[in-house]
């Protein structure tokens, strides 16, 4: 069988390397360390992807692998996590000290295999905390960075390759051609590149409802809106959608939801006036993680009195991808980040089943769908919004005051990117309330207001992010006006940190 074996250490990008070899036609099979040997018997691959992860090999209770699968004669690619076990199992020694985040520059020394077709420089993306500082014997260097001497090595006779960054980042210049020469000159894999079947998803969700009746929770955003259109197209009448006003979205959504939605879904969405209730629960909760908890028990309290009306339904849908489900401890060995709201935020009770049928998708492929079903441009190509929206982007205390500054500065930054053309060029853009204060002199009166951070950044699956080199002009327009606009504002400072390390949300 033309399959590759993916190990998953538990990396926020396991899944998105999978993604990069589905994209080029290649069946993968994703397994736990522990089962690798049972799965190469079963599916005899062509070969073995060794992902990143959050550990560190010295580490007790680190996941590993039987060293035997470096002598079955298939070819093997370790990333990250994945390169430094392989070191370290082979004989080689791994350090934690150069740290690297971000972007590195690669320089390439040998173009005959993982390489081939590259310039020799080229850009990657780096997530690493420990490094490898002596390879075992027999490996030689194909690449380095400036910080990183072993960034990607071969064995000198056998087909086995280890790389310190992260080719199936978006962020890599060159992550694409990485895998396919991984694939076609290392595996001897042929390509047929696939596409996204959208019938197959609409004829898995009218298999898994059957004639039961789904609620459905929209944001207003692109992800619950293709979901939901995918939901219609399966179950037609079954589907009940939903809209909880909660006050923390973008200015204008509420309106946005009553011209677009009916005609998108051929029904009116039911609405939830609720801002009063978010903001009772939102009283005193600093802390980022009991937000977004607080916000998500509160949706689903008030989505399960809905139910009274309609105790027939069974199903919640929600817009979940795959990013809000890794991010929230998706995979066995990954990392827990931070409970996207519709994820680890949802109560354990929760009595109605989960539909969420673009769990599997980011939101690149979560857009290719939407226009594969004939949705508008507008609702398409929208910027992500994160459920628990404002809440999280105003640091400290959400009250009704704090709200009404970061809607009407975050109003302000979306107006200006769309009057500069800005907005659709850019993955996301917002501004956050900080919990800082600064002096400021308006007329000729000392003024002592809260710092509005601006954030905008560029990426395709999330997973990975690099802000946006605003011209100064547009950055200028957008500090004064909200300075000007927005009560309370002392100062606006533009944020210029990478993901990784940083998260593109503040909290
Ligand atoms: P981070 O901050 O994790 O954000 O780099 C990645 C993407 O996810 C969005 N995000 C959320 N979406 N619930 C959501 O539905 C959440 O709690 C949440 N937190 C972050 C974020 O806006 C970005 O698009």
């Amino acid at each position: 069988m033309n399959s590759i074996i993916l190990v998953d250490f538990g990396s926020q990008t396991c899944h998105l390397i999978g993604r990069r070899l589905k994209d080029l036609g290649i069946e993968v099979i994703i397994v736990d360390p522990e089962d690798v040997l049972s799965a190469i018997k079963k599916y005899q691959p062509k070969g073995i992807i060794l992902s990143g992860g959050p550990s560190s090999v010295y580490e007790k209770n680190a996941p590993t692998i039987n060293k035997k699968i470096f002598s079955l004669n298939i070819p093997i690619l370790g990333i990250c996590y994945g390169w430094q076990l392989t070191a370290y199992l082979l004989g080689g020694k791994v350090e934690s000290g150069k740290k690297e985040y971000g972007p590195a520059n690669l320089k390439i020394s040998d173009f005959d295999s993982l390489f081939y077709g590259f310039p020799k420089k080229t850009s990657v993306w780096e997530s690493h905390g420990d490094t490898v500082t002596k390879i075992p014997n027999n490996f030689i260097t194909i690449a380095s960075t400036e910080s990183v001497s072993f960034a990607a090595v071969k064995h000198n006779t056998r087909n086995i390759f280890g790389i310190q960054f992260h080719p199936e980042s978006s962020h890599t210049e060159k992550g694409g051609l990485l895998f396919n020469n991984f694939i076609t000159r290392i595996c001897k894999i042929p390509l047929v590149p696939k596409k996204i079947n959208v019938e197959e998803i609409i004829q898995q969700i009218k298999e898994k409802v059957g004639e039961r009746i789904v609620i459905g929770a929209f944001s207003g955003g692109t992800d619950s809106a293709v979901a939901g259109a995918l939901v219609t197209k399966a179950i037609g009448k079954k589907f009940i959608p939903i809209y909880i006003e909660s006050g923390l979205m973008r200015q204008g959504t509420i309106k946005r939801i009553k011209r677009v939605f009916p005609k998108l879904l051929g029904m009116k969405v039911k609405i939830i006036m609720a801002k009063k209730n978010f903001l009772e629960t939102l009283k005193r909760v600093v802390d980022p993680e009991q937000k977004r908890k607080a916000i998500g028990k509160l949706y689903i309290q008030l989505f399960e009195k809905e139910l009274i009306n309609t105790p027939q339904a069974h199903f919640l849908m929600q817009g979940t991808t795959y990013a809000d489900f890794i991010h929230s401890k998706g995979t066995k060995h990954a990392a827990y980040i931070k409970s996207h709201h519709n994820v680890g935020g949802l109560p354990k009770d929760i009595k109605l089943e989960l539909l969420e049928p673009l769990k599997y998708f980011y939101t690149d492929q979560v857009r290719e769908i939407g226009l594969q079903i004939g949705l508008p441009k507008d609702v398409v190509f929208q910027q992500p919004f994160p459920g628990p929206g404002h809440a999280v982007r105003i640091l400290g205390e959400v009250t009704a005051q704090r709200l009404e500054k970061q809607v009407l500065a975050d109003a302000v930054l979306v107006d200006e990117m769309k009057k500069s053309k800005w907005y659709e060029k850019v993955f996301q853009c917002w501004t956050i309330l900080t919990n800082s204060k600064s002096t400021a002199v308006k007329g000729d009166t000392r003024f002592f207001g809260d710092v509005v951070a601006i954030r905008i950044v560029n990426s395709k699956d999330r997973m990975s992010a690099s802000w946006v080199d605003l011209p100064y002009d547009v950055l200028q327009r957008i500090s004064t006006r909200i300075v000007n606009e927005v009560p309370g504002i002392s100062r606006v400072v533009y944020d210029i940190t990478t993901k990784p390390p940083a998260t593109m949300e503040w909290e």
